[in-house]
């Protein structure tokens, strides 16, 4: 089977296999393989299509899910309180790869000023009805619209999942780290490959029909990344899936703060 997104959560909640799985099975290889950048606009049209698509039953799933997940509102709750001790208040945040919002509006309920960037402008429109309190805006982590120094946090919950070439992932850090004031904070939650990073095409979700690929990450090799992008690991979480919850792959957290000096590659 294709293991479905993040958003996929609840899928086997219900008993539903979430993932893509075509009549091939799933296709899986090594993404250091797959070329560098000039993939990514196609890439992206195709994932921003997909949830496009998939919009309604992926909140259907997804959109209660945290309730369930007390160690992930435990790491975005110290996410909060860190940025609060640090930055005041109101901290502004990026929500990277937002889906319809609900882990936006959980920090928004702790007091910070979250702003949802996605891809697909259906996940952006659900996301502003069900929060209208927030601010939602289409757009890429790859490039994002904001100003250098624009937010003192920013988290990308099961979204880099979908920057299947190096080069996406390359330019997402780089634009975290521009976005992100000094010594601002940045939350990511991967999947994990079993056997280090691979990616798995899926053409198929919650029952629609998609046509996008998910990445699976050597945690080794991504908190490489971060640090090369001008971040210091402050924290790493491993943790098998909730049963009865989610989709059954184990999932990783790093939490890491933005310095100014990058590792020279
Ligand atoms: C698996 S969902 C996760 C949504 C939400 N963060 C959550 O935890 O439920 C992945 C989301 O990332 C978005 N996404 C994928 N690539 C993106 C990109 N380059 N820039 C912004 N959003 C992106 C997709 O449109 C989708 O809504």
């Amino acid at each position: 089977m294709t293991r479905a997104s993040e958003g996929d959560e609840q899928g086997e909640a219900h008993g539903v296999d979430a993932g893509g799985e075509g009549a091939s099975g799933p296709r899986t290889h090594n993404a250091a393989k797959i070329p560098g950048g000039d993939r990514a606009p196609d890439q992206q049209a195709r994932v921003r299509m997909s949830y496009d698509a998939v919009t309604d039953p992926y909140v259907d799933r997804v959109h209660g899910e945290l309730r369930h997940k007390p160690l992930d509102r435990a790491l975005l709750t110290a996410f909060a309180e860190q940025l609060q001790e640090e930055f005041g208040d109101s901290p502004s945040v990026c929500d990277a790869g937002c889906g319809p919002g609900q882990v936006g509006a959980f920090l928004a309920s702790l007091g910070l000023a979250v702003t949802g960037i996605d891809l697909s402008p259906a996940m952006v429109a659900r996301a502003t009805a069900l929060h209208p309190g927030l601010s939602f805006e289409v757009g890429s982590m790859t490039a994002l619209a904001a100003r250098d120094g624009r937010w003192q946090g920013a988290i990308a919950f099961y979204s880099i999942i979908h920057l299947t070439s190096d080069a996406e992932v390359s330019a997402a850090l780089s634009e975290f780290h521009r976005t992100l004031a000094d010594r601002g904070l940045l939350l990511v939650a991967v999947h994990l490959g079993e056997q280090g990073d691979a990616t798995v095409h899926a053409d198929e979700m919650l029952g629609v029909a998609v046509d996008m690929d998910f990445r699976f990450f050597d945690l080794e090799r991504l908190t490489g990344d971060i640090t090369s992008a001008g971040f210091e690991v402050v924290a790493r979480l491993v943790r098998s899936p909730y049963p009865d919850v989610e989709v059954q792959t184990s999932r990783a957290y790093v939490l890491a703060r933005r310095i100014e000096e990058r590792v020279a590659s």
